[in-house]
């Protein structure tokens, strides 16, 4: 016989995890660019630039010791996936990584996305998605318990790489008032481009977008930049633009997004940033790719101290971090 009368293994009334910090991040789903203003992307960016301080120094902190996030991803992805792993890892926290696509998880029985989200929750404190639908996070989020972070619905947004971008400009450049941004490549599909273009809605830019005619932006976000009076124009020529912004945002023609692969064959090498173009480019500018790229930034790029694409990328991580912490009450 087993000794039932079991000493307490933890002494609850000395343990708890109160939230530090309840601001308007807490709890929240974080959907859509929308829900930010420009006092909240500072405080996002303030806590960034706080993270990278702390990483560069220590490495790590306990900040969300105790506290697990699922890491959903049912579309390929290196980075988005990769740097919330990351963040939450050096945060002290711990991760339920299902990221090897739909194929290795129950949605590949049959089971409902909706079903999957209340499963994670039961194990979870967050969970980032990214899903192939428009709008698959957003009915994700109605029936979660748990705050859900959008990593990418379809051609819709990536309100996290949006933030990352955003806190690249500022970081490169002093601050995002007064430039003039060009945004090159897939502007119908890019969901990152959607994202940037509506937060970017709410700083004094100038905006020019260059795509083939078949991958202009999307109109609802191009009448928003009118009735908003931004300085928008289109063009469908790298050269018209390359010699006056101070910032190229490059993006990749979005395969995975065309039904007909003969389309996506005829604008597929539509352009390609290299050395003799950067020539033409201003001496203070940025150059900047969500990536993954497939032939739109030439490597020998990577050389020129304007090419910030690489340092985006760890930005990514910073940005992730404050977003996590500030999402679960810690920041
Ligand atoms: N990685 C970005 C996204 O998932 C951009 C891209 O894939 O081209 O939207
Ligand atoms: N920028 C971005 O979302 O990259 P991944 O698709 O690799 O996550």
């Amino acid at each position: 016989m087993m000794n039932l009368d079991l000493p307490k293994l933890f002494d609850l009334d000395k343990m708890s995890r109160e939230p530090k910090f309840k601001n308007s991040f807490y709890q929240q789903d974080i959907l859509s660019v929308d829900q930010f203003n420009r006092e909240s992307l500072s405080y996002i960016f303030t806590r960034a630039q706080e993270m990278s301080e702390m990483v560069n120094k220590v490495g790590s902190c306990d900040l969300l010791h105790g506290y697990t996030l699922a890491c959903v991803f049912y579309e390929p992805s290196t980075r988005t996936s990769a740097s919330f792993i990351a963040a939450m890892e050096r945060l002290g926290g711990n991760v339920i990584p299902i990221t090897q696509g739909i194929k290795y998880s129950s949605v590949s029985k049959g089971e409902s996305l909706v079903d999957t989200m209340i499963t994670l929750e039961q194990y979870s404190d967050a969970i980032v998605l990214r899903h192939p639908e428009i709008g698959s996070v957003a009915k994700a989020a109605k029936y979660s318990r748990v705050p859900i972070i959008n990593a990418g619905d379809g051609a819709g947004e990536h309100p996290t790489q949006a933030l990352l971008d955003l806190f690249t400009i500022r970081k490169e450049l002093g601050s995002i008032d007064g430039l003039r941004i060009a945004m090159v490549g897939d502007l119908r599909n890019g969901r990152t481009v959607h994202s940037l273009t509506k937060l970017l809605m709410s700083y004094d830019v100038s905006l020019r977008f260059v795509s083939p005619d078949t991958l202009r932006l999307p109109l609802n976000l191009m009448n928003d930049l009118i009735d908003k009076g931004v300085d928008v124009r289109e063009t469908d020529k790298v050269e018209d633009v390359i010699g006056d912004v101070d910032v190229l945002y490059v993006t990749r023609i979005q395969k995975e997004r065309f039904t007909d692969l003969a389309d996506y064959e005829a604008v597929k090498d539509y352009f390609e940033i290299t050395p003799e173009v950067m020539a033409n480019a201003k001496e203070k500018m940025v150059v900047m790719h969500p990536l993954p790229r497939v032939g739109e930034i030439h490597y020998k790029v990577d050389k020129d101290p304007r090419a910030a694409y690489f340092r985006q990328v760890q930005n990514g991580m910073f940005v992730r971090m404050a977003l996590l912490a500030a999402v679960l009450g810690q920041a």
